[in-house]
């Protein structure tokens, strides 16, 4: 089966997404909620695009891929879209990169230089939620929380051990271990798979606070300080 996605004809299977088949095609569509093998939330919209013929803005990651649909990744009305977005979430809570455990490895970041935009657009006073500290593991810091929910997926659908959900409702919302608890007294097994799909800064590890931004960094080759066995690593 074919469709076009930006003048381009692309082949896909029934039941994949347009974001699957433009990814398949090499064709970038940005995406913040989306993981892979999960079931599509639709949450985050950044990974919107133009159908012809339909009236709104489509969530690629959500939307099955059709034979003959014609798909625009990077229209105008898109752009604005995106970047209208992007500033939503960048206005929604602390994000001050300069200082934040994520260190350059932020999706956030990495698509506000791309669409070049930045903070401060609406205005919105700056969430002070204090980091939940009280574990030897994981950090969590709701004043960088998007909402993207992509723990939540990590949590219960690839490890299945439900500790987290969204909790609360509307600009309350958040994600609660538990009835709101911290980690430490919730069901969490500290795996760390939320700590690798979380796209901000939001979720850290102990140790990586204060570390180098790894956009200035580069890989040495040197000795494990650890155990005293001796092992070389990059
Ligand atoms: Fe598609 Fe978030 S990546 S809605």
């Amino acid at each position: 089966m074919e469709l076009t996605i930006n003048d381009i004809t692309c082949t896909f299977t029934p039941g994949q997404t347009i974001l699957e088949v433009a990814t398949a095609h090499g064709i970038f569509i940005p995406t913040l909620c989306h993981l892979p093998n999960c079931t599509p939330t639709g949450a985050c919209r950044i990974c919107v695009v133009e159908v012809r013929g339909a009236r709104t803005l489509v969530a690629s990651c959500a939307a099955p891929a059709a034979e003959g649909m014609i798909v625009g990744t990077d229209s105008d009305r898109v752009l604005r879209a995106r970047k209208t977005i992007l500033r939503l979430m960048l206005d929604s809570g602390n994000h001050d990169c300069l200082l934040c455990p994520a260190a350059g490895d932020c999706v956030l970041q990495s698509l506000a230089f791309r669409y070049g935009v930045g903070t401060g657009t609406f205005g919105r006073p700056k969430p002070r939620h204090r980091p939940e500290t009280g574990n030897p593991f994981i950090v969590r810091d709701f004043s960088k929380c998007i909402l993207c929910g992509r723990c939540v997926q990590a949590c219960n659908e690839v490890q299945v051990n439900e500790a987290i959900d969204y909790g609360y409702r509307g600009a309350a919302t958040k994600i609660v271990a538990g009835c709101d608890t911290t980690l430490g007294e919730s069901d969490c097994v500290f795996c760390g798979e939320c700590l690798q799909v979380c796209p901000v800064g939001a979720l850290s590890i102990h140790d990586a606070r204060g570390k180098a931004r790894l956009c200035e960094t580069r890989p040495v080759r040197t000795t494990c300080p650890y155990c005293g066995v001796g092992c070389q690593m990059d």
